[in-house]
């Protein structure tokens, strides 16, 4: 698909498990290159900070993950860099946050919530995870990766 001149590759995954979305999120880590920026989408509860838990495996982060819900931002140091961002509960401008240079780092960025982030970030690739409607699936999530 090609979109404002840049080609897009777009993925989907199926994750019947909170471990399956970690080994797909575990093996993208491992193709990341530096400055990859992801948006992770998908409602609450989805599996954003679930895939933020695998992704950092695969750069070799070994400590325990948490939800940067009230600092907004957690930073690892692994192979390389990982800058975790939830801004669902950023209430200034995410541009007056002082972010960039994350966003324009050297590091890579995983970034919850990040609808507001969108207009200042230089690139970024999309996942987005779907539970499905029904109750029989409550485990199931498709996994949409849109590289750019
Ligand atoms: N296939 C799956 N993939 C990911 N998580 C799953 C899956 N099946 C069940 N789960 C469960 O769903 C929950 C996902 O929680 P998680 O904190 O990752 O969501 P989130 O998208 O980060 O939510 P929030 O918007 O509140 O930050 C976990 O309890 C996890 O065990
Ligand atoms: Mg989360």
């Amino acid at each position: 698909m090609l979109y404002k001149n840049r080609l897009e590759i777009m993925h989907i995954y199926k994750s019947y498990s909170a471990q399956d979305t970690m080994d797909i999120a575990q093996a993208m880590a491992k193709q990341a290159t530096r400055g990859d920026i992801f948006l992770l989408n998908g409602t609450m509860g989805a599996g954003k900070t679930v895939f933020a838990k695998g992704f950092a495996l695969g750069l070799g982060i070994s400590c325990t993950i948490t939800s940067p819900t009230f600092t907004l931002l957690n930073i690892y140091e692994g192979t390389l860099p990982m800058y975790h961002f939830d801004l669902y509960r950023c209430q200034e401008q995410v541009s007056d946050q002082g972010f960039e240079e994350y966003f324009f780092g050297t590091g890579i960025c995983l970034i919850e919530w990040g609808e507001y982030a969108k207009n200042i970030l230089p690139h970024h690739n999309t996942i987005t995870i779907q539970t499905s409607n029904n109750p029989k699936q409550e485990n199931f999530r498709t996994i949409e990766v849109i590289n750019k």
